[in-house]
């Protein structure tokens, strides 16, 4: 593992680095990305800082100098030679009063980089009792506040699931605490739109352009008659679900796999710097 924070690489990559009043620890006043790394190489990199940008605006911090961002990426990376790894970037408001009112410090940026194991082939899911409010003034920015995902999955551990899945305020299907939902309808491969409140996830983007599938918001309640489920996310890719709640699915169907096909052939084409 390896952490750069505003511009200089740790000595000890776990030890102490941030001030006790930065907003982003306090209350949760920042945002982040999750990339993945394949042999050294950060993949839609591009993609990930528009998306962090965008998170950053969207919350009201100063705009993310990304050539900086960048720099933190290559120190990281840069002579590690873990085959599979993950770089989060967090950017938060910096150290700030113990209230929800944020100081004048600059904002802290933190770029990490460690060794990741792939996930399984196939996992469970499980839905949850809570609601995505997708009315909220976070909804779709992928913000530092996820303790309701931390909640929700220790929940679905307890139902032997790796992700817990949401419905929104609407009672439509949204997404999973670290994921994008597909499911297949009569042949047809289904997404919630970005309206359901979902993250606007690059995995899910991806899919929809390089393999096709239909953007649309639908009671949770659908899930009862889809015949194959995959989760889309940045550690995940292409994760087939062979258990919603109680319910077993065939995983991977026939979509799911040729989903994940597709997704096979495209990704050497986001790779890189
Ligand atoms: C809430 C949420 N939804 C969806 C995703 C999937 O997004 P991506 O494909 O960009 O990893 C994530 C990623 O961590 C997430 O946190």
């Amino acid at each position: 593992m390896r952490a750069w924070i505003d511009g200089e690489l740790l000595p000890e990559p776990t030890g102490p680095a941030i001030s006790v009043t930065d907003h982003g620890f306090t209350v949760g006043d920042g945002v982040f990305e999750a990339i993945k790394v394949i042999d050294g190489l950060p993949f839609a990199l591009d993609l990930h800082l528009q998306r962090l940008a965008r998170s950053a605006a969207g919350l009201g911090l100063p705009a993310v100098d990304e050539e900086v961002v960048r720099r933190g990426v290559s120190a990281v990376v840069r002579d590690q030679d873990f085959p599979l790894g993950r770089i989060r970037i967090t950017y938060t408001g910096g150290p700030a009063p113990l209230g929800s009112g944020r100081g004048d410090a600059p904002p802290t940026l933190v770029v990490v980089a460690a060794p990741l194991s792939p996930f399984a082939v196939t996992t469970a899911v499980a839905t949850m009792p809570w609601p995505r409010n997708e009315r909220g003034a976070l909804a779709g920015l992928k913000t530092t506040s996820y303790a309701e995902n931390v909640v929700a999955l220790a929940e679905a551990q307890r139902h032997g699931a790796s992700e817990a899945i949401f419905a929104n305020l609407a009672g439509h299907l949204c997404e999973g605490t670290g994921s994008n939902v597909f499911y297949v309808v009569d042949g047809e491969l289904r997404t919630p739109t970005l309206d359901s409140g979902c993250l606007a996830g690059v995995t899910r983007r991806l899919i929809l352009e390089w393999y096709g599938g239909r953007e649309v918001d639908e009671p949770i309640e659908v899930i009862a008659q889809a015949s194959e489920v995959f989760l889309a996310s940045t550690t995940r890719d292409v994760q087939a679900v062979h258990r919603w709640d109680d319910r077993p699915l065939i995983a991977p169907g026939p979509i799911t796999a040729a989903a994940a096909e597709a997704w096979r052939e495209h990704e050497p084409e986001l790779l890189g710097f």
